[in-house]
């Protein structure tokens, strides 16, 4: 797909790569789905183009509304584009430990960023201090949307394109799947289509160490993207077989591992799921084929 209508039309379908290098030596096929290939450049461009189009279509805002969003970074970026694109007004609630690259990348896209600089003093966690202000803005604020990633339906439903994506390219044989989570928007949607399709797929999920999705104690975490200081409503336990829990030393070490191997300069959560898969490389039985 190389003409399209819109940058909006650019989202999704990213190449899946073989990784021939990256396991020495490989006992199975491993493939890589390059997100960071997205407008955006991130895997949360399908979660926000999804989100908006999904509430203009059912008439839950119009060109006068202002939308009102918590995100570390990369949804950010996504609603950025996609609201420029469609003209709509953007509050980005975002917090101190949001990298400035990507806070200048909202801003570039003409988005408002709302800085949230200290923790909520009972979680002791930066998410629910946004999600705190995000609910005071929307009161202060007429006319406005929360999408509400942590919630929104729309948000699994845009990875049922992405686990389609996969599952085409290699002939629905896919025997592992790595996913890293935080809304666990991409978990949810990628175990819908697996369930809905009866596909043979093992989901792994990928949590960062301090994230407290899966029980781990809440910890401070400096890598943005995978992990969440509160579970997500879209949660639900049976969603993936088993998780492994990466800290933020092993998400670097993975990047560089994929960087050194592969030639591929991924993001934080791609380090986890790299350092993730050597983790659990001598589980994985011989022959199978597994992507993240
Ligand atoms: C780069 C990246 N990967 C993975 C995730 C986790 O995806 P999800 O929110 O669908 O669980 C995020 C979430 O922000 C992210 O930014």
């Amino acid at each position: 797909m190389l003409k399209t209508n819109s940058i909006l039309d650019v989202v999704g379908n990213t190449p899946l790569v073989k990784l021939n290098k990256f396991l020495k030596p490989a006992r199975f096929d491993l493939y890589a789905k390059l997100e960071l290939l997205n407008p955006g450049g991130s895997i949360k461009d399908r979660t926000a183009t999804k989100m908006l189009l999904e509430a203009l279509k059912q008439g839950q805002i119009n060109q006068q509304t202002t939308i009102i969003e918590s995100s570390s970074g990369n949804l950010a970026i996504g609603l950025a584009q996609a609201c420029a694109y469609l003209n709509l007004k953007l509050i980005c609630v975002m917090d101190i430990n949001s990298t400035l690259t990507n806070r200048r990348l909202v801003e570039i896209y003409g988005a408002t960023i709302d800085l949230v600089i200290e923790a909520d003093p009972y979680s002791g966690g930066f998410l629910q201090a946004r999600v705190n202000r995000v609910n005071q803005l929307l009161d202060l604020v007429s006319n406005s949307f929360n999408c509400n990633q942590y919630a929104n339906v729309n948000n699994p439903k845009a990875h049922h394109q992405t686990m389609a994506e996969i599952a085409n390219e290699l002939s629905n044989k896919v025997d592992y799947l790595f996913v890293a989570t935080s809304t666990c928007g991409t978990l949810r949607g990628c175990a819908e289509y697996i369930a809905q399709e009866g596909l043979n797929t093992k989901i792994i999920a990928v949590d960062a160490q301090g994230s407290v999705i899966f029980g781990d104690k809440p910890k401070k975490r400096l890598i943005p993207g995978h992990g969440a200081g509160i579970v997500p409503e879209l949660f639900q336990p049976n969603l993936s077989s088993s998780h492994i829990l990466v800290s933020d030393l092993d998400c670097i070490l993975g990047c560089y591992q994929l960087l050194e191997r592969e030639a591929i300069f991924a993001g934080g959560s791609s380090g986890a799921i790299a350092s993730a898969i050597l983790r659990y490389e001598e589980v994985i039985p011989s022959g199978s084929t597994y992507t993240f």
